[in-house]
């Protein structure tokens, strides 16, 4: 096992610029590092990763959210395990996938991506992650629980603070108060809808959570808060780098652009190799329940496994010519890319896989298509640097493009 001296570290600045050559160099040198400051084993390998996402002998659990996320959101799902996981999934699952998506929240989808769009679509120019990624997912999510409009910002803001929280790897002080500030204020926001709509349930997520039964097991209000805060994170700061990565994939390969522009059944491609290439989460943490050897290294029980998704989806030992963005690619699987049966690790797979993977997938393909129908001519913008920001979550920090205006 190597220690991490001769690699950028994780939490360098070095790193967080550009931290696909130190992947390469952890994959091919140091397939599993001891890393102090963050107290953990760091796995680089697409098989080791896999291998530790699928848990097929029971090797590890995902105590690490007990500290990692418990702190901001409550205690939520991905904390479950066995039965009381199942049960919880039973509950929640329904609501992201089949009639539920396509009937009650599809128009939520494209009602929201609408209205940012209409906002700049006349203008000629406009900052995708700055006007649309960045507020998107979060609107139809709030939307989707049937909040109220007028409260949008306020949970952009609190959104913002969650997501800083989770990403405070270093540890300061200061984030790590705003993300516990935002539980109270979420708590104090969420418990009187929810009581108000147990009594007056409706035909929106909300209303679904607070009448799910599954083997006579509800969730609490507790539950349900911890829930829909887990929501902002998980579903509006992932799709939010999901789609800024698409575009920023797709304006740096215009000929890929124009391809998807002309047969809009390639959306799925290109989404699929954006989670591949770029994905929004580059780095999940496991605890190992027992002693377990990977890569030739032996991780002893107890400890912090950090498995880097963004260094296993670039493995070339998994992939032909792995740092090249090609949505025609035929070692991506696309249609399994939506289930826990894909062959990406940009939603890790097994017990924990995302739940939300084909809500996200339904918002990147209206958003695209929506996006290219109403801006002709998209194009990068003097200026234009799709760089990415984030270490743990990562995507381009700005995407300003040009369009020829056109009405709503
Ligand atoms: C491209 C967009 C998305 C990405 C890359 C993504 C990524 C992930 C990953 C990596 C996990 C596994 C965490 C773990 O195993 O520790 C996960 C779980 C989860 N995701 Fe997503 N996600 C996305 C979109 C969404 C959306 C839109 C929702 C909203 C419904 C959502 C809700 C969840 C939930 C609730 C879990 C926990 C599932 C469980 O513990 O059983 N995600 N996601």
């Amino acid at each position: 096992m190597s220690t991490a001296q001769q690699i950028p570290d994780i939490l360098s600045p070095e790193f967080a610029t550009d931290p696909y050559p130190a992947y390469r160099i952890m994959r091919e040198h140091a397939p599993l590092i001891w890393h102090e400051a963050t107290q953990s084993y760091i796995v680089s390998r697409y098989e080791d990763v896999e291998y530790v996402f699928k848990d097929r002998h029971g090797e590890f659990t995902t105590e690490n959210y007990d500290w990692q996320i418990e702190p901001v959101h409550g205690k939520t799902i991905l904390q479950l395990s066995g039965r009381e996981h199942a049960v919880r999934r039973a509950l929640v699952a329904p609501a992201f996938r089949g009639s539920d998506l396509q009937e009650k929240f599809l128009p939520v989808i494209e009602g929201n991506s609408r209205e940012l769009i209409d906002a700049f679509r006349h203008t000629g120019s406009a900052d995708l992650v700055a006007d649309y990624a960045t507020r998107f997912p979060v609107n139809v999510i709030a939307d989707m629980l049937g909040l109220d409009k007028a409260d949008h910002d306020r949970f952009h803001g609190w959104y913002t603070s969650v997501i800083a929280f989770l990403g405070n790897l270093a540890g300061d002080p200061e984030v790590a108060a705003a993300g516990e500030r935002t539980r109270v204020e979420f708590a104090e926001y969420m418990f009187p809808i929810i009581r108000e709509r147990r009594e007056n349930l409706g035909d929106d997520l909300l209303s679904t959570l607070c009448a799910a039964e599954v083997d006579g097991v509800r969730m609490s209000d507790e539950d349900i808060k911890s829930f829909c805060s887990l929501l902002l994170a998980a579903g509006g700061e992932t799709t939010d780098k999901a789609i800024g990565g698409i575009f920023a994939n797709l304006l740096t390969h215009p000929e890929q652009l124009e391809a998807v522009r002309r047969d809009r059944g390639l959306i799925d491609r290109a989404f699929a190799e954006t989670l591949r290439y770029t994905p929004p989460v580059h780095m999940i943490m496991r605890q190992s329940a027992t002693e377990v050897t990977l890569s030739g290294g032996t991780i002893p029980a107890g400890a912090t496994v950090t498995c880097l998704i963004g260094a296993a989806n670039r493995d070339g030992s998994r992939y032909r010519d792995p740092d090249r963005f090609d949505i025609f690619r035929d070692d991506l699987n696309t249609t399994t890319a939506f289930s826990a049966a894909a062959d990406h690790l940009a939603f890790a797979l097994g017990r924990h896989f995302c739940v939300g993977a084909l809500l996200a997938r339904a918002e990147v393909e209206v958003g695209v298509n929506q996006l290219l129908d109403a801006l002709p001519g998209l194009r990068p913008a003097d200026g234009f640097d799709p760089a990415e920001q984030g270490v743990f979550t990562r995507g381009p920090r700005s995407l300003p493009v040009r369009f020829t205006p056109s009405a709503a």
